[in-house]
């Protein structure tokens, strides 16, 4: 790694790592430099371009160099960051939790939709898989009125979540549960909303994952076992258990070609899809069902 100079400003700096993390194989080198930079000097994105004459003092390029050396070593930025945005929110990360993904931003938003349309009041929502507790959060931070139980069977990632809801200020609305989703019909409970994000990413679709997702994010998140669908299967008893009879149910899915085994689960659990959520790249990526009345 070439040394920085002296007296490099927030433009030298920016111009730099850019190239250089080009030259490394980034595919954002650029969005991945402005991070890098926003971090150690705590500012906008805007104040990056607005203050590009200020100099760095060693102290700061010492810290920007550490950083870009973790990332170039190969770690995901968000987890050099130790967070990330989702829905406009900041969620840590730590390497006990999956990295949220905009393509689960959409399906927030869309849920929420159906909340608002069906005047789904004050609905009771259970996020299975919380893993950050991304959607819990986000759902509890734009729902005025709502509750929600979030459940993982990792403690980590649990203790990661609780942070993320306090940090957010929603903790009062979330409760959160370590339990094993495949070994509980919550059959005590009844949810207006099911939302999750399971493992889904099975056999040769995980062993070509790329080596940024393989190394670093926890198996545990991405890999459902020898059946790829036993996540949707248990979402499907779930659901016929303890939704409200005018709830909806909201699952992410790896893409079209799980689609139509999604949808006969859920119809085997008398649970009928009414919408399917394309992701940006055209994809089907979320499955909304209710209950057959
Ligand atoms: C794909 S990640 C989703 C995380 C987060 N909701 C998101 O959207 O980014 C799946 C999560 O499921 C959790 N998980 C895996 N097996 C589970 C099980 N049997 N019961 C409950 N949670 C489980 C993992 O710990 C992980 O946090």
């Amino acid at each position: 790694m070439a040394e920085l100079k002296k007296e490099w400003r927030v433009v030298d700096i920016l111009k730099w790592s850019k190239d250089y993390l080009g030259t490394k194989g980034v595919e954002s080198p650029q969005v991945e430099a402005e991070w890098l930079i926003r971090e150690v000097l705590d500012c906008s994105r805007i104040d990056v371009y607005m203050n590009h004459a200020r100099p760095f003092s060693k102290a700061e390029k010492a810290q920007f160099k550490k950083l870009l050396l973790e990332r170039i070593s190969g770690k995901p930025l968000q987890y050099v960051l130790g967070y990330t945005e989702f829905m406009g929110l900041r969620i840590n990360l730590t390497p006990d939790v999956l990295i949220p993904r905009p393509e689960t931003e959409i399906i927030v938003e869309k849920t929420i939709e159906f909340i608002k349309q069906r005047k789904i009041e004050n609905p009771y929502i259970f996020d299975a898989c919380t893993g950050s507790g991304n959607i819990a959060i986000s759902l509890a931070s734009f729902l005025k009125e709502c509750s929600v139980l979030a459940v993982d069977i990792s403690k980590k990632a649990l203790d990661v979540a609780l942070q993320n809801s306090l940090e957010n200020s929603v903790s009062e609305k979330i409760k959160f549960r370590e339990s094993d989703i495949l070994n509980n019909k919550f059959v005590n409970e009844q949810f207006d909303v099911i939302i999750s994000n399971p493992p889904y990413v099975a056999g040769k679709w995980y062993q070509n994952l790329p080596k940024l997702v393989k190394n670093y994010e926890p198996r545990i998140a991405l890999d459902p076992g020898e059946d790829e669908f036993i996540f949707y299967k248990h979402l499907a008893i779930i659901g016929e258990a303890s939704l409200s009879d005018y709830g909806i149910i909201c699952v992410e899915i790896g893409g079209t070609y799980q689609e139509e085994m999604i949808k006969e689960i859920f119809a085997k659990s008398a649970l009928s899809c009414f919408y399917t959520l394309k992701d940006y790249s055209g994809h089907s990526r979320a499955i909304f069902a209710h209950k057959d009345l």
